[in-house]
């Protein structure tokens, strides 16, 4: 990190406070900030960690309606699940607060108010989608109705969630309101707009000139909304959640979503420090690192600059924003509606004591650079194979050998052989790279170094097997140990800001009462004779059996999922097919039979052949309904039969005409019976 810095504020995205937070989130922004958190804090630095729950928004105001409560009971729900699964995951922030507190509305309020008063927005009139009926506007979320991409029926005004496709309420199939059913009108409404074009000058040279280092993700996405051309972004709605727009004849306006949002860090911050918050966020001293998905880098990289050079006053601007890319489930997208998705919450409570294993496995394949994929066999083999077999072996034989040979005491370091020198000599420039790579937000590479000092000490103390050589030259044991436990003591300083509860284990173990970065690398962290603490696990095996309980929970949701498709399909009725005359109708002989008997043809999947009793004459008709309908199932049901049909051999087998059946648009098809019994052979037409 740039020395010119007095302190740094690191904010991390504010969460929807209408669901759980999941480990798509938190690969993509919580785990790398709290490590970036941790780590500058053992560096020594001033530091101010901010969050809490964006509690604003559409969606919020429909799952209330959808649960029958209030806006105000959902994310009072959430807000403390998401704020327990962070602090059950050792993130722990300066504040968690929330953006319905008294202090953000007072906030956001005066905020958009000095802007209002010096002229900084301006008004447009526009028409939305008015409910005649409920007498309200109607964001696009709120206007549902058939997707004109995939035919799904309940699509919003604004994307449907069934084929992903982004929409809007014009382009869709017979709208409706999601509160009265009531077929939306168009009305006038005015609203207050950030005229962002007027900033686009200012924003190439302060993003596009002075931060070339930012990531390249975040730099080309900015790059590219500059180049389409700004254009002036509203920042008021019409809707009854939020903060109220503070100016005369605003009634039933509220300030828009992304407008408070990123305000609420300002306002959290001032929560906390009531009379020292201006330091955090006014003065240059500062270094202002917003953590985000990327799906939020036009707020944080345009938006919330724009709004903060618009208001003045000093406020400083991000320094970085080191967005990451979207982090995938087995395969597939999260989403949350669907219920594709590791929640942090539950994570907590199906694998209690193994919090360090998820911020491992998110780290070490962070969507840093494109998105990526959790499986469970990696979650599984990363445990088992590097946190188990690799750091917590190598630490548990540096342990439970002193104890036997050194009652637990740091052994003298005799004189250094080649292979123990090599083996400290590596630690600075790991150090050096880990550095370097955290204070570029690299990371999954800074982990690498780290993990790199436990291979290096698992590879050292295999090969100079201290065990063996304790039979004949004790001191030369301690003297491996020493440098063995010298290692563990970086590993519980380079690892604390990845696996923060193992190296509180690690550190009892080593009884490290006070640490610090600087100690790091150093060949004198435990002093000879200083005594060791009792032999801790550090990392637990996972087995099979926990792994395959998430993915059944997974496979269940795949197959419901299917299962709906199928019924979607099922629904899609084919077009009517070219017209025919009576005449054509007539020559068809369609009659009632039943089935005398039914088997499945050899070596086919679809095809049964069954012996029916035509009313006219016994006979077989192959047919390609096995899929639908076991052998057993036919026996005795009557049915409709084509009995004129020109006869066909299938399979070797004479079939003389074909069974009535009733296809579905998913392709599955029922028989046609007569509604009461019939003789057969009666004429069906
Ligand atoms: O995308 C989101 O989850 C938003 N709630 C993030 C808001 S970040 C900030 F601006 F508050
Ligand atoms: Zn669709």
């Amino acid at each position: 990190m740039e020395k010119n810095f007095k302190r740094t504020l690191v904010t991390c995205a504010l969460p929807y406070a209408n669901g759980p937070v999941h480990i798509g989130h938190l690969a993509g922004v919580y785990v790398p900030a709290d490590i970036y958190v941790r780590y500058l804090r053992l560096r020594g630095e001033d530091v101010l960690y901010v969050c809490g729950s964006d509690e604003h928004g559409v969606p919020i105001t429909i799952k209330a309606r959808q649960q029958g409560c209030s806006p105000q009971d959902i994310v009072d729900e959430y807000h403390n699940i998401i704020k327990d699964s962070f602090e059950a995951l050792g993130i722990h922030f300066d504040i968690y607060g929330r953006t319905s507190s008294k202090v953000h509305e007072e906030n956001a309020s005066q905020f958009f108010r000095k802007l209002y008063d010096e002229g900084k927005f301006i008004t447009r009139e526009s028409e939305q989608f008015f409910d005649p009926e409920a007498n309200t506007f109607l964001a696009d979320r709120y206007i549902v109705g058939t997707c004109p991409k995939c035919g799904h029926e309940g699509a919003y005004g604004d994307q449907c969630e069934h084929c992903g496709s982004t929409l809007s309420p014009e382009e869709l199939i017979n709208p409706h309101s999601k509160l009265s059913g009531a077929i939306p009108v168009k009305k006038k409404t005015t609203h207050w707009y950030l005229p962002l074009q007027d900033y686009e000058q200012w924003l190439r040279e302060w993003v596009l000139e002075g931060h070339k280092e930012w990531r390249s993700n975040v730099y080309g996405q900015v790059k590219s909304w500059l180049d389409g051309g700004l254009q002036p972004r509203a920042v008021t709605r019409d809707l009854d959640w939020g903060v109220p727009v503070p100016v005369e004849g605003a009634d039933g306006k509220v300030l828009y979503v992304w407008f408070d949002a990123p305000i609420g860090y300002i306002s959290n911050t001032m929560e906390l420090l009531p009379d020292g918050w201006e330091k955090w966020w006014k003065s240059p001293d500062t270094r202002l690192i917003h953590f985000i998905g990327k799906d939020n880098i036009v707020f944080h990289c345009i938006v919330f600059p724009a709004m903060l050079k618009a208001y003045g006053d000093g406020f400083i601007l991000p320094d970085n924003v080191p967005a990451n890319e979207f982090l995938n489930l087995e395969g597939e997208k999260i989403s949350t509606s669907r219920g594709w998705a590791v929640w942090a919450h539950e994570y907590v409570q199906d694998f209690p004591g193994k919090e360090d294993v998820l911020r491992y496995v998110l780290t070490a394949n962070a969507p840093e650079t494109k998105d990526n994929d959790f499986s469970w066999k990696e979650f599984q083999t990363r445990n088992n194979s590097e946190l188990v077999s690799i750091f917590g072996n190598f630490v548990n034989r540096a342990v439970v050998l002193t104890n036997k040979y050194f009652e637990g005491r740091v052994p003298a370091a005799g004189e250094l052989q080649d292979a123990d020198r090599e083996v400290l000599d590596a630690i600075p420039a790991l150090r050096e790279s880990l550095e370097k790579n955290i204070d570029a937000f690299r990371f999954r590479e800074a982990l690498k170094d780290a993990m790199q000092i436990a291979r290096i000490g698992n590879k050292y103390i295999s090969d100079s097997e201290p065990w063996k050589i304790a039979k004949t030259d004790l001191a030369r044991t301690g003297t491996i140990l020493n440098v063995c436990l010298q290692l563990c003591a970086d590993l519980a300083i380079a690892f604390e800001p990845f696996t923060p509860f193992a190296c509180g284990r690690l550190r009892r173990m080593l009884r490290m009462e006070t640490f610090s970065w600087d100690q790091l690398g150093k060949t004198d962290i435990l002093p000879e004779g200083h005594q060791l603490g009792e032999a801790e696990l550090l990392f637990e095996k996972i087995d099979e059996a926990a792994i395959q309980k998430q993915l059944d929970r997974l496979d269940a949701i795949r197959a419901a999922r299917e299962a709906e498709a199928r019924a979607e399909l099922a629904k899609q009725v084919a077009p009517q097919k070219e017209e025919c005359t009576f005449e054509d109708f007539e020559k068809m002989d369609i009659r009632t039979a039943t089935v005398l008997e039914a088997e499945r043809v050899p070596k086919t999947d679809k095809l049964l052949k069954l012996t029916i009793d035509t009313g006219i004459d016994k006979r077989v008709i192959v047919s390609g309904i096995a899929e639908y309908y076991a052998p057993e199932d036919m026996v005795g049901k009557q049915i409709c039969i084509l009995a004129n049909l020109k006869p066909r051999v299938i399979k070797g087998i004479e079939s003389k005409g074909m069974i009535l059946m009733a296809k579905q648009g998913d392709g599955s098809m029922r028989f046609v019976t007569p509604q009461e019994a019939v003789v057969n052979g009666a004429q069906v037409g």
